[in-house]
């Protein structure tokens, strides 16, 4: 049986190509082991973030490539078509973290009657939230373009949860308004509409490309939208945070020198305008520091016990869901040729940001 997986240069992200690979025999497949076929998945800049960040923080390891070569981890969802597995029937359907593939070979662990773990010896390395499937078979939230919402934001979401949650936690740290970059940007207007929701008196205000404003703007979830160039327009006068997704070091040096010590937190989230200066330099106001998603999950989990976390991001995603529709075009692309010309498109910042891209590499 052939499958196919689409890889990249971990040296150079503009190459990249699909190579044929060939699956197990399925009546050789060894005990508890599962075969799954790759059905959908959503590809966003923080698949590229992946990319970036693949050898320091391991995710090159998840699904391993031949030579100098990587296949990015994608979210999505995936059908069970052969399993050793005595408790995970074939035609099961799992979401989570694959390849970006036509299959992927699971060595089931831990199966639950809703979800499982991949316990492959290669994928321990990291974080175990990428090593969990949810079993969603039925479940009419994973369902048609749910399923979709839920592959292209459910994890980014997640951190949009964190972020806001720990913001409020820390009563803002003093700041009047909160600055999100790559305010177009999934991540950013998830936490922007959860900043937006709490109406606490404290400005919400969008950082953005000028061909992103008219999209920032409609969401309807900013109180101010503002150009990159235009930034040290903005009133220095009252403590700020921000809240980075874009990870411009020349941005970053901008805000900070303009705000001085009334930037009272800075927060590192992601990597979108790849330009993050290897030596940056001492600044003014709070000290960047990265958003470690994990620690505060892990600190909610103590203080909200069993099931405390996923109750509140329940509510709060069927809060954000019903937006989608308004806010997001979503665009299915099927076979090698769409999932390459999706890669390099999001890869040099062609995607329109309401352009929610669900790819498939079986044609
Ligand atoms: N730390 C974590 O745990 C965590 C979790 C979730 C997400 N993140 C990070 O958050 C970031 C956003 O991810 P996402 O999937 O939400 O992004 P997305 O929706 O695909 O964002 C697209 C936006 O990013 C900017 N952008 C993308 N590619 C660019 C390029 N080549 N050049 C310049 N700008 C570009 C543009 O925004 P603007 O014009 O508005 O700048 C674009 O509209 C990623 O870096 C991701 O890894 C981190």
């Amino acid at each position: 049986m052939k499958a196919a997986d689409f890889i990249v240069a971990r040296n150079d992200l503009q190459q990249c190509r699909v190579i044929e690979t060939q699956l197990p025999d399925i009546a050789a497949l060894p005990d508890e082991t599962l075969l799954v076929k790759v059905t959908r998945f959503a590809f966003t800049a923080n698949n590229i973030t992946y990319a970036v960040t693949g050898d320091r923080l391991k995710y090159w390891s998840l699904f391993p490539a031949p030579d100098e070569f990587g296949n990015i981890p994608v979210w999505g969802l995936g059908e069970v078509i052969a399993s050793q597995h005595p408790n995970v029937p074939a035609g099961e359907i799992l979401f989570g973290y694959f390849p970006m593939a036509t299959h992927l070979l699971i060595e089931a662990a831990d199966v639950t009657k809703r979800g499982l773990r991949d316990g492959a010896a290669h994928r321990q390395g990291v974080s175990p939230v990428y090593n969990a499937y949810a079993r969603v078979s039925g479940d009419p939230a994973f369902a048609g373009k749910q399923g979709d919402y839920q592959a292209l934001l459910r994890p980014l979401f997640m951190l949009s949860f964190m972020v806001d949650d720990f913001l409020a936690e820390n009563e803002f740290f003093g700041a009047k308004s909160v600055l999100l970059s790559s305010a177009s940007s999934k991540t950013a207007f998830g936490l922007a509409h959860l900043l937006h929701l709490r109406r606490n008196g404290i400005k919400v205000v969008g950082l953005t490309s000028a061909s992103n404003v008219g999209f920032v703007e409609s969401l309807g979830c900013y109180d101010e939208v503002v150009t990159y160039d235009r930034v040290t327009s903005l009133p220095s006068g009252s403590p700020v945070a921000f809240v980075d997704m874009a990870g411009n070091s020349a941005l970053r040096e901008n805000l900070h020198r303009h705000f001085d010590a009334q930037m009272k937190y800075s927060g590192l989230i992601g990597l979108t305008h790849r330009a993050t200066s290897p030596d940056e330099k001492a600044l003014p106001g709070a000290k960047p520091a990265w958003f470690f998603a994990p620690d505060q999950m892990r600190k909610r989990a103590k203080e909200w016990g069993p099931g405390g976390i996923d109750t509140r991001f329940g509510a709060a995603w069927s809060g954000f869901a019903p937006n989608l529709d308004r806010w997001l075009k979503v665009t299915e692309g099927r076979g090698p040729a769409a999932v390459k010309q999706v890669y390099l498109d999001t890869l040099n910042g062609h995607v329109p940001p309401q352009q929610g891209h669900i790819l498939s590499l079986a044609s």
